[in-house]
């Protein structure tokens, strides 16, 4: 019999529905012969999403530089040889290889050298730039974002991991979070031992985040001895895929103000809006200079959707000291990525990218908006095919602004004795349709469903749904 090992008993009970025991029964029936949808995850390039031109060119020059002084001369090759087949646009862009270039220089050594532990300096600068048009801060403003306030992390849920972590000092110190919720912030929570506060938006207002809801979360749990520290906010939403609107982002502020909570601010949708307008929390805090706030973004979704190569990044505005002593929370933040030296270059030049898109009228700049505008509309296509197929199921209701990746109907007409888990097995069993059962993310009779997989998949996969739907609701 093999040794036995006591381990941290908070890692052992936390939970990760997204990962959990549909996705696990999915993959099993795969494993078996069975045709699946994995639509558990938002996770597009696995399901056929092609990655940007853009990057991947740039990306794989710098990972062989020798290839760009190759692909000059092969160039001039070609424009001096008559005999050839090859055109133009056959060979890498001039324009690619010399920002490839560029981006070399700043790197000093290239991508296999460790970085300064926040971060390669140029990222952070294109960062705050990035920030500052996205937001509108003029350099008299003295809003402007700071590159020094900004962490480039392994993908958004390193950066939130981080700031939990040092947040989380006590077993009585809590974090609230909205439930449904992406279960990074439950896990993370449980994970460093402390309090999930769960707090409601809502869901038949657009997920809208009113006060009352915050307030009654906030006194409950003070009145049960939690110290609440922060408050977490995903905009747009995952599981729910709802853009919160102005007033709730406002909401949020003042509720914080009022409180003395810290926000941290998951924006890593900021780019999947079909339509809807994006609110930044940097934007809506403006010079309010007593709340502190953790902003998060990330390369994994958007229209890039470079999930595998972990990449994003932590910016922190109104840093607050850390009691008792004369080192603020970006001092603790270094100390604490310094142990890690720092975070993977891929996935640091990836963020570059995604904050430095090309401009002017060159055929880089066209391509890459016409693989954008394809990327984000067939997505937009797709979350319309779902709701529509939602109208002809019995008793689902979807509310909110189609965002990020994901619908979240509500079932209002499960059969006595069955419940959201269930029907995700059963509906994964008859039609090979892997979503994760709302329980998932705290919030009962709903589910997840990631729009994800191509237009012909859903064509064929939906009318079986729908026709499982309504013979499982008859019970
Ligand atoms: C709201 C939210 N935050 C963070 C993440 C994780 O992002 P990353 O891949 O950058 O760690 C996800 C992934 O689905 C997410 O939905």
């Amino acid at each position: 019999m093999s040794a036995t090992i006591n381990v941290n008993q908070n890692i052992l009970e936390m939970e990760y529905a997204v990962r959990g025991p549909i996705p696990q029964k999915a993959a099993k029936l795969k494993q078996e012969g069975r045709n699946i949808i994995f639509c558990n995850i938002g996770n597009p390039q696995a399901l056929g999403q092609e990655p940007m031109s853009y990057y991947r060119q740039i990306i794989s020059l710098l990972e062989e530089p020798r290839k760009i002084a190759r692909e000059r001369a092969l160039k001039e090759l070609f424009e001096e040889s008559t005999a050839s087949d090859l055109r133009n646009d056959d060979f890498i862009a001039s324009e690619i290889l010399d920002l490839s270039e560029e981006i070399l220089a700043k790197t000093g050594k290239g991508l296999g050298a460790y970085t300064e532990s926040k971060g390669y300096f140029f990222v952070r600068e294109a960062i705050a730039d990035f920030i500052n048009r996205r937001d509108g801060f003029a350099p008299e403003s003295g809003l402007l974002a700071d590159p020094e306030q900004i962490f480039l992390t392994d993908g958004a849920s390193d950066g939130a991991k981080r700031v939990l972590d040092l947040l989380i000092a006590k077993e009585t110190d809590g974090v609230m979070i909205p439930i449904p919720q992406y279960p990074l912030y439950s896990a993370t929570i449980k994970m460093f031992g402390g309090v999930q506060v769960n707090y409601y938006p809502d869901e038949e207002h657009d997920w809208a985040l009113n006060r009352d809801a915050l307030e009654s979360a906030y006194t409950q749990a003070a009145e049960e001895g939690v110290n609440i520290k922060a408050i977490v906010v995903i905009n747009p939403g995952n599981p729910t895929g709802a853009i919160l609107d102005e007033g709730s982002v406002h909401e949020v502020i003042a509720f914080a103000k009022e409180r003395g909570l810290a926000i941290i601010a998951d924006e890593v949708y900021q780019e999947n809006l079909y339509g809807g307008e994006f609110i930044s929390f940097a934007r809506a805090l403006g010079d309010e200079k007593s709340v502190a706030l953790f902003s998060l973004h990330s390369i994994s979704k958007g229209f890039y959707g470079e999930c595998g190569h972990r990449g994003g990044y932590l910016e922190v505005r109104n840093t607050p000291m850390v009691a008792g002593t004369a080192l603020n929370f970006v001092d603790l933040l270094l100390k604490q990525a310094s142990v890690s030296l720092c975070s993977n270059t891929v996935g640091q030049i990836m963020t570059y990218l995604m904050v430095s898109p090309p401009n002017g009228e060159s055929s880089v700049r066209q391509q890459f908006a016409t693989e954008k505008e394809e990327v984000l509309g067939t997505l937009y296509e797709k979350a319309v095919m779902v709701r529509e197929a939602f109208k002809k199921m019995d008793g689902v209701e979807v509310f909110g602004k189609t965002g990020a990746m994901y619908l979240f109907p509500r079932l209002n007409k499960l059969p006595a004795g069955t419940d959201d888990f269930g029907y995700c097995m059963a509906l994964l069993e008859e039609t090979g349709l892997c979503t994760v059962n709302g329980s998932g993310f705290g919030l009962k009779n709903h589910l997840r469903i990631a729009f994800l997989p191509s237009k012909e998949q859903l064509e064929e996969v939906l009318p079986r749904w729908v026709e499982f739907h309504n013979k499982y609701v008859k019970g």
